[in-house]
């Protein structure tokens, strides 16, 4: 109400053939037995990504490590991507104890990380949001056609001094500034030689997926490799059809329903670059949480206010037929702990792209804060009102600013109703 006055008055692709090696019947028997767990609602189905990476593909299940085998179980349909482990009794930093355990430093970092992510509101910042593209982006510069030049999660959106000035990359350049400081304290000045900018990157995404209000706890893992050498350049764009989407991804080992899957966390955005004359409008009506409302406004079945902006990628894939299944289960009845769990499967996939040592990296999952199950906005009302107008006035732009730090919006409504008081 408040909000509604104030507002009036102030008014590439890279088409390639397969060349992996066949995963063998293991696989396949995984296959088969997830099916069946389809049935009970867990497991994968048709559509689900289910290829082996790196170095799992070669290794036989007698060469695996207990990390190995469960990324090798996760990857195909198998194991549980979601986990509750939490670290209890963490050393101090400084101690003997904290070298002699790989997560120890790294709870540490996590801790340092949940802080910048988490707004006073609850919901998550535009920090916590872009470290997410952030991890999509360093990952996404590998495919199979591609994978004989390197590329992947190794960090090189940040160290290799081109790839972050390229205009896809618009709006990650401060959260990449961010990386270069945690990796300046913890790699360089504290003799912590094993934190790489990869590992950083794909274990910001995971805190600050967890700390956005409803989201999954993905297990994570550290030991991946650095490398500054550009990555061949295989991102999506907002205005390529879903035909093209759906090809790029199957390229990186993910399949449709993971695609669909992964653009999820639209649900928590606010664009800028797209449409610059709507900098700041979300991609739901309740960016900061990471709720499925994004799926049912953005396929049309959800009522959806003038502020919320589509992009026309995700409403492409809300309506292709490899796609538009799944979108509407994500958006239907028990979609939420659906999605939290194939986002979380197909997360720590993308996150292991290009990686070619999986069978020696380690599962931190129990640094990361725990998960937020339920979440009640305490300024929705005021925020609907905002949705509901399109104007671009000072107020609705401070209102958009607030949300993006993940304030509560009624602060900045008294702030603006206290400067008019006194111009009176
Ligand atoms: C069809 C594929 C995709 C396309 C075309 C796409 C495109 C975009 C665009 C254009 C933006 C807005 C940037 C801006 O104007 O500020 C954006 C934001 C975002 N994307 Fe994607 N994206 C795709 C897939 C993904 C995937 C796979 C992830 C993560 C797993 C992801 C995570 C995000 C996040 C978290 C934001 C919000 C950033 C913020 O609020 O600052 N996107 N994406």
């Amino acid at each position: 109400m408040l909000v509604s006055q104030l507002l009036s008055t102030s008014v590439l692709l890279c088409t390639v053939s397969t060349v992996l090696a066949y995963p063998g019947m293991e696989m396949k028997l995984a296959k088969i037995l997830s099916r069946q767990d389809d049935a009970a609602g867990e497991g994968i189905d048709e559509g689900d990504s289910d290829e082996l990476l790196g170095d799992l593909i070669t290794l036989q299940d007698g060469q695996l490590t207990r990390v190995g085998l469960d990324i090798k179980q996760l990857l195909t349909g198998g194991s549980t991507p979601e986990s509750d482990d939490q670290y209890i009794n963490v050393p101090a930093l400084k101690s003997a104890q904290c070298k002699q355990d790989t997560c120890c430093v790294w709870k540490y970092i996590a801790d340092d990380m949940a802080k910048l992510f988490r707004g006073p509101s609850g919901r998550c910042t535009k920090w916590a949001r872009k470290a997410v593209r952030l991890g999509f982006h360093d990952a996404a510069g590998w495919s199979k056609g591609t994978a004989s030049q390197g590329g992947g999660a190794d960090g090189s959106l940040v160290l290799n001094p081109r790839e972050l000035t390229l205009a896809e990359n618009n709006g990650l350049q401060d959260i990449g500034q961010k990386m270069k400081e945690w990796y300046a304290k913890w790699h360089d000045k504290q003799g912590f030689q094993d934190i790489t900018m990869a590992d950083l990157i794909q274990m910001g995404a995971n805190v600050a997926t967890v700390v956005c209000p409803l989201g999954p706890r993905i297990k994570s893992y550290v030991g991946r490799k650095d490398s500054s050498v550009e990555n061949p350049l295989l991102l999506p764009h907002p205005s390529d059809p879903a035909d093209m989407l759906i090809e790029l991804f199957e390229n990186k080992t993910i399949r449709p329903h993971g695609l669909v899957a992964l653009v999820g966390s639209h649900t928590t955005s606010q664009q800028f670059f797209v449409d610059t004359k709507r900098a700041g409008d979300p991609q739901d009506s309740t960016p900061g949480v990471w709720d499925v409302l994004f799926y049912g406004q953005t396929q049309g079945t959800a009522p959806t206010p003038k502020r919320v902006f589509k992009f026309d990628s995700d409403v492409a894939l809300s309506k292709h037929e490899k796609t538009q299944q799944e979108w509407q289960e994500f958006a239907g009845p028990g979609g939420q702990k659906h999605w939290n769990e194939d986002y979380a499967r197909e997360y720590i996939r993308l996150s292991l792209l290009g990686v070619n040592n999986i069978n020696t990296l380690t599962e931190c999952t129990k640094v990361l804060p725990p998960a937020i199950r339920t979440y009640k906005a305490p300024d929705q009302n005021n925020l609907n009102t905002w949705l509901n107008s399109n104007s671009q006035s000072a107020l609705a732009k401070s209102l958009s600013d607030a949300i993006n730090e993940g304030e509560s919006i009624l602060n900045t409504i008294i702030t603006s109703l206290l400067g008019r008081l006194k111009s009176l």
